[in-house]
């Protein structure tokens, strides 16, 4: 069983199910509103544990109703949550959600996760010494994920730096990550690239490996040599919300069977996650991922 330890966000998802997206200052009635448990931290700890990894989460969540709520639902996955901080007087993350066209748009209030700090990461030292990969996104505080980067590098462990949302990070840091794992659009942010720049080109001058993630695409991936398509699994998309989570999920905990299948699991995972509703939704359990998957020859 493969041991995963996740360093991110908590939130809850505020979801509104629309017809289509609203122009600024147009007011549309909506389909169907639901509050679903999210964030990338939480999603990608909950992908991986019900793919069957041994999975720690570091965070934190508010002494508020959402934070009581969304700790219950990542226990109740088996999720290890000694390294999830209670923030007092302080409320949980959210993220508010529009899904129409089979596309989304989120805005995230961090909250309790603007609230994890290096020091909560250094003291889960012992936690990170035991992973077999280590997965870090960016929606907490930058100095958490350079902490977590660092510390991951000290240790010798694979650190897979999800750069979502993406913003500009200095080359040392990139440089500890063992792969990147941004989109197209993340990783032009990401590097600062220029508009004349293709995905292939940046892929090649990345200071990490990339396994790029292109939607029903599936991945393009390099780690030294050409840059490598792996092609998506068609599949009926109800909410892609969390696709980019579940890809990671999986890429951390089939690593070790080598990068190629891990990238295929990664997209077989990603094409069953986005099937049903909410982030959380539609994640494998590892079963029904096995069944599938060999019905995809
Ligand atoms: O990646 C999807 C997640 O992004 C959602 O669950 C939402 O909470 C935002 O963090």
């Amino acid at each position: 069983m493969a041991r995963v330890v996740v360093v991110g966000s908590i939130n809850m998802d505020l979801v509104t199910l629309a017809p289509r997206f609203a122009a600024p200052g147009e007011t549309l009635l909506g389909e169907r509103f639901l509050t679903v448990h999210g964030g990338k931290g939480a999603n990608q700890a909950v992908a991986a544990a019900r793919l069957g990894a041994d999975v720690a989460l570091i965070g934190a969540v508010g002494d508020d109703a959402f934070g009581m709520q969304l700790h219950a639902g990542l226990a109740h996955e088996g999720i290890s949550l000694d390294h999830v901080a209670r923030i007092a007087d302080c409320g949980s993350g959210t993220a508010s959600i529009t899904v129409a066209e089979g596309e989304n748009h989120i805005i995230v209030v961090p909250a309790a996760n603007a609230r994890v700090t290096p020091a909560q990461i250094e003291r889960a030292q012992a936690t990170l010494a035991k992973a077999d990969a280590i997965l870090v996104q960016m929606e907490i505080p930058l100095e958490a994920v350079e902490a977590t980067l660092r510390l991951g590098h000290r240790l010798g462990k694979p650190v897979i730096l999800n750069p979502a949302p993406a913003q500009p990070l200095p080359i040392e840091w990139l440089k500890l990550a063992r792969y990147l794992t941004p989109n197209q659009h993340e990783l032009a942010i990401l590097l600062s690239a220029g508009p004349a720049e293709d995905f292939l080109t940046l892929m090649q001058r990345s200071p990490a490996p990339v396994v790029l993630t292109r939607g029903a695409e599936g991945a393009w991936y390099r780690d030294g040599g050409e840059p490598v398509h792996q092609e998506g699994f068609q599949i009926d998309v109800v909410d892609s919300t969390g696709a980019g989570d579940t890809f990671n999920a999986a890429l951390a905990v089939f690593l070790h069977e080598g990068l190629p299948i891990a990238v295929r699991k990664a997209c077989a995972a990603a094409a069953l996650s986005v099937s049903k509703l909410g982030a959380q939704g539609g994640m494998p359990r590892l079963d029904e991922f096995n069944t599938w998957l060999a019905r995809q020859g």
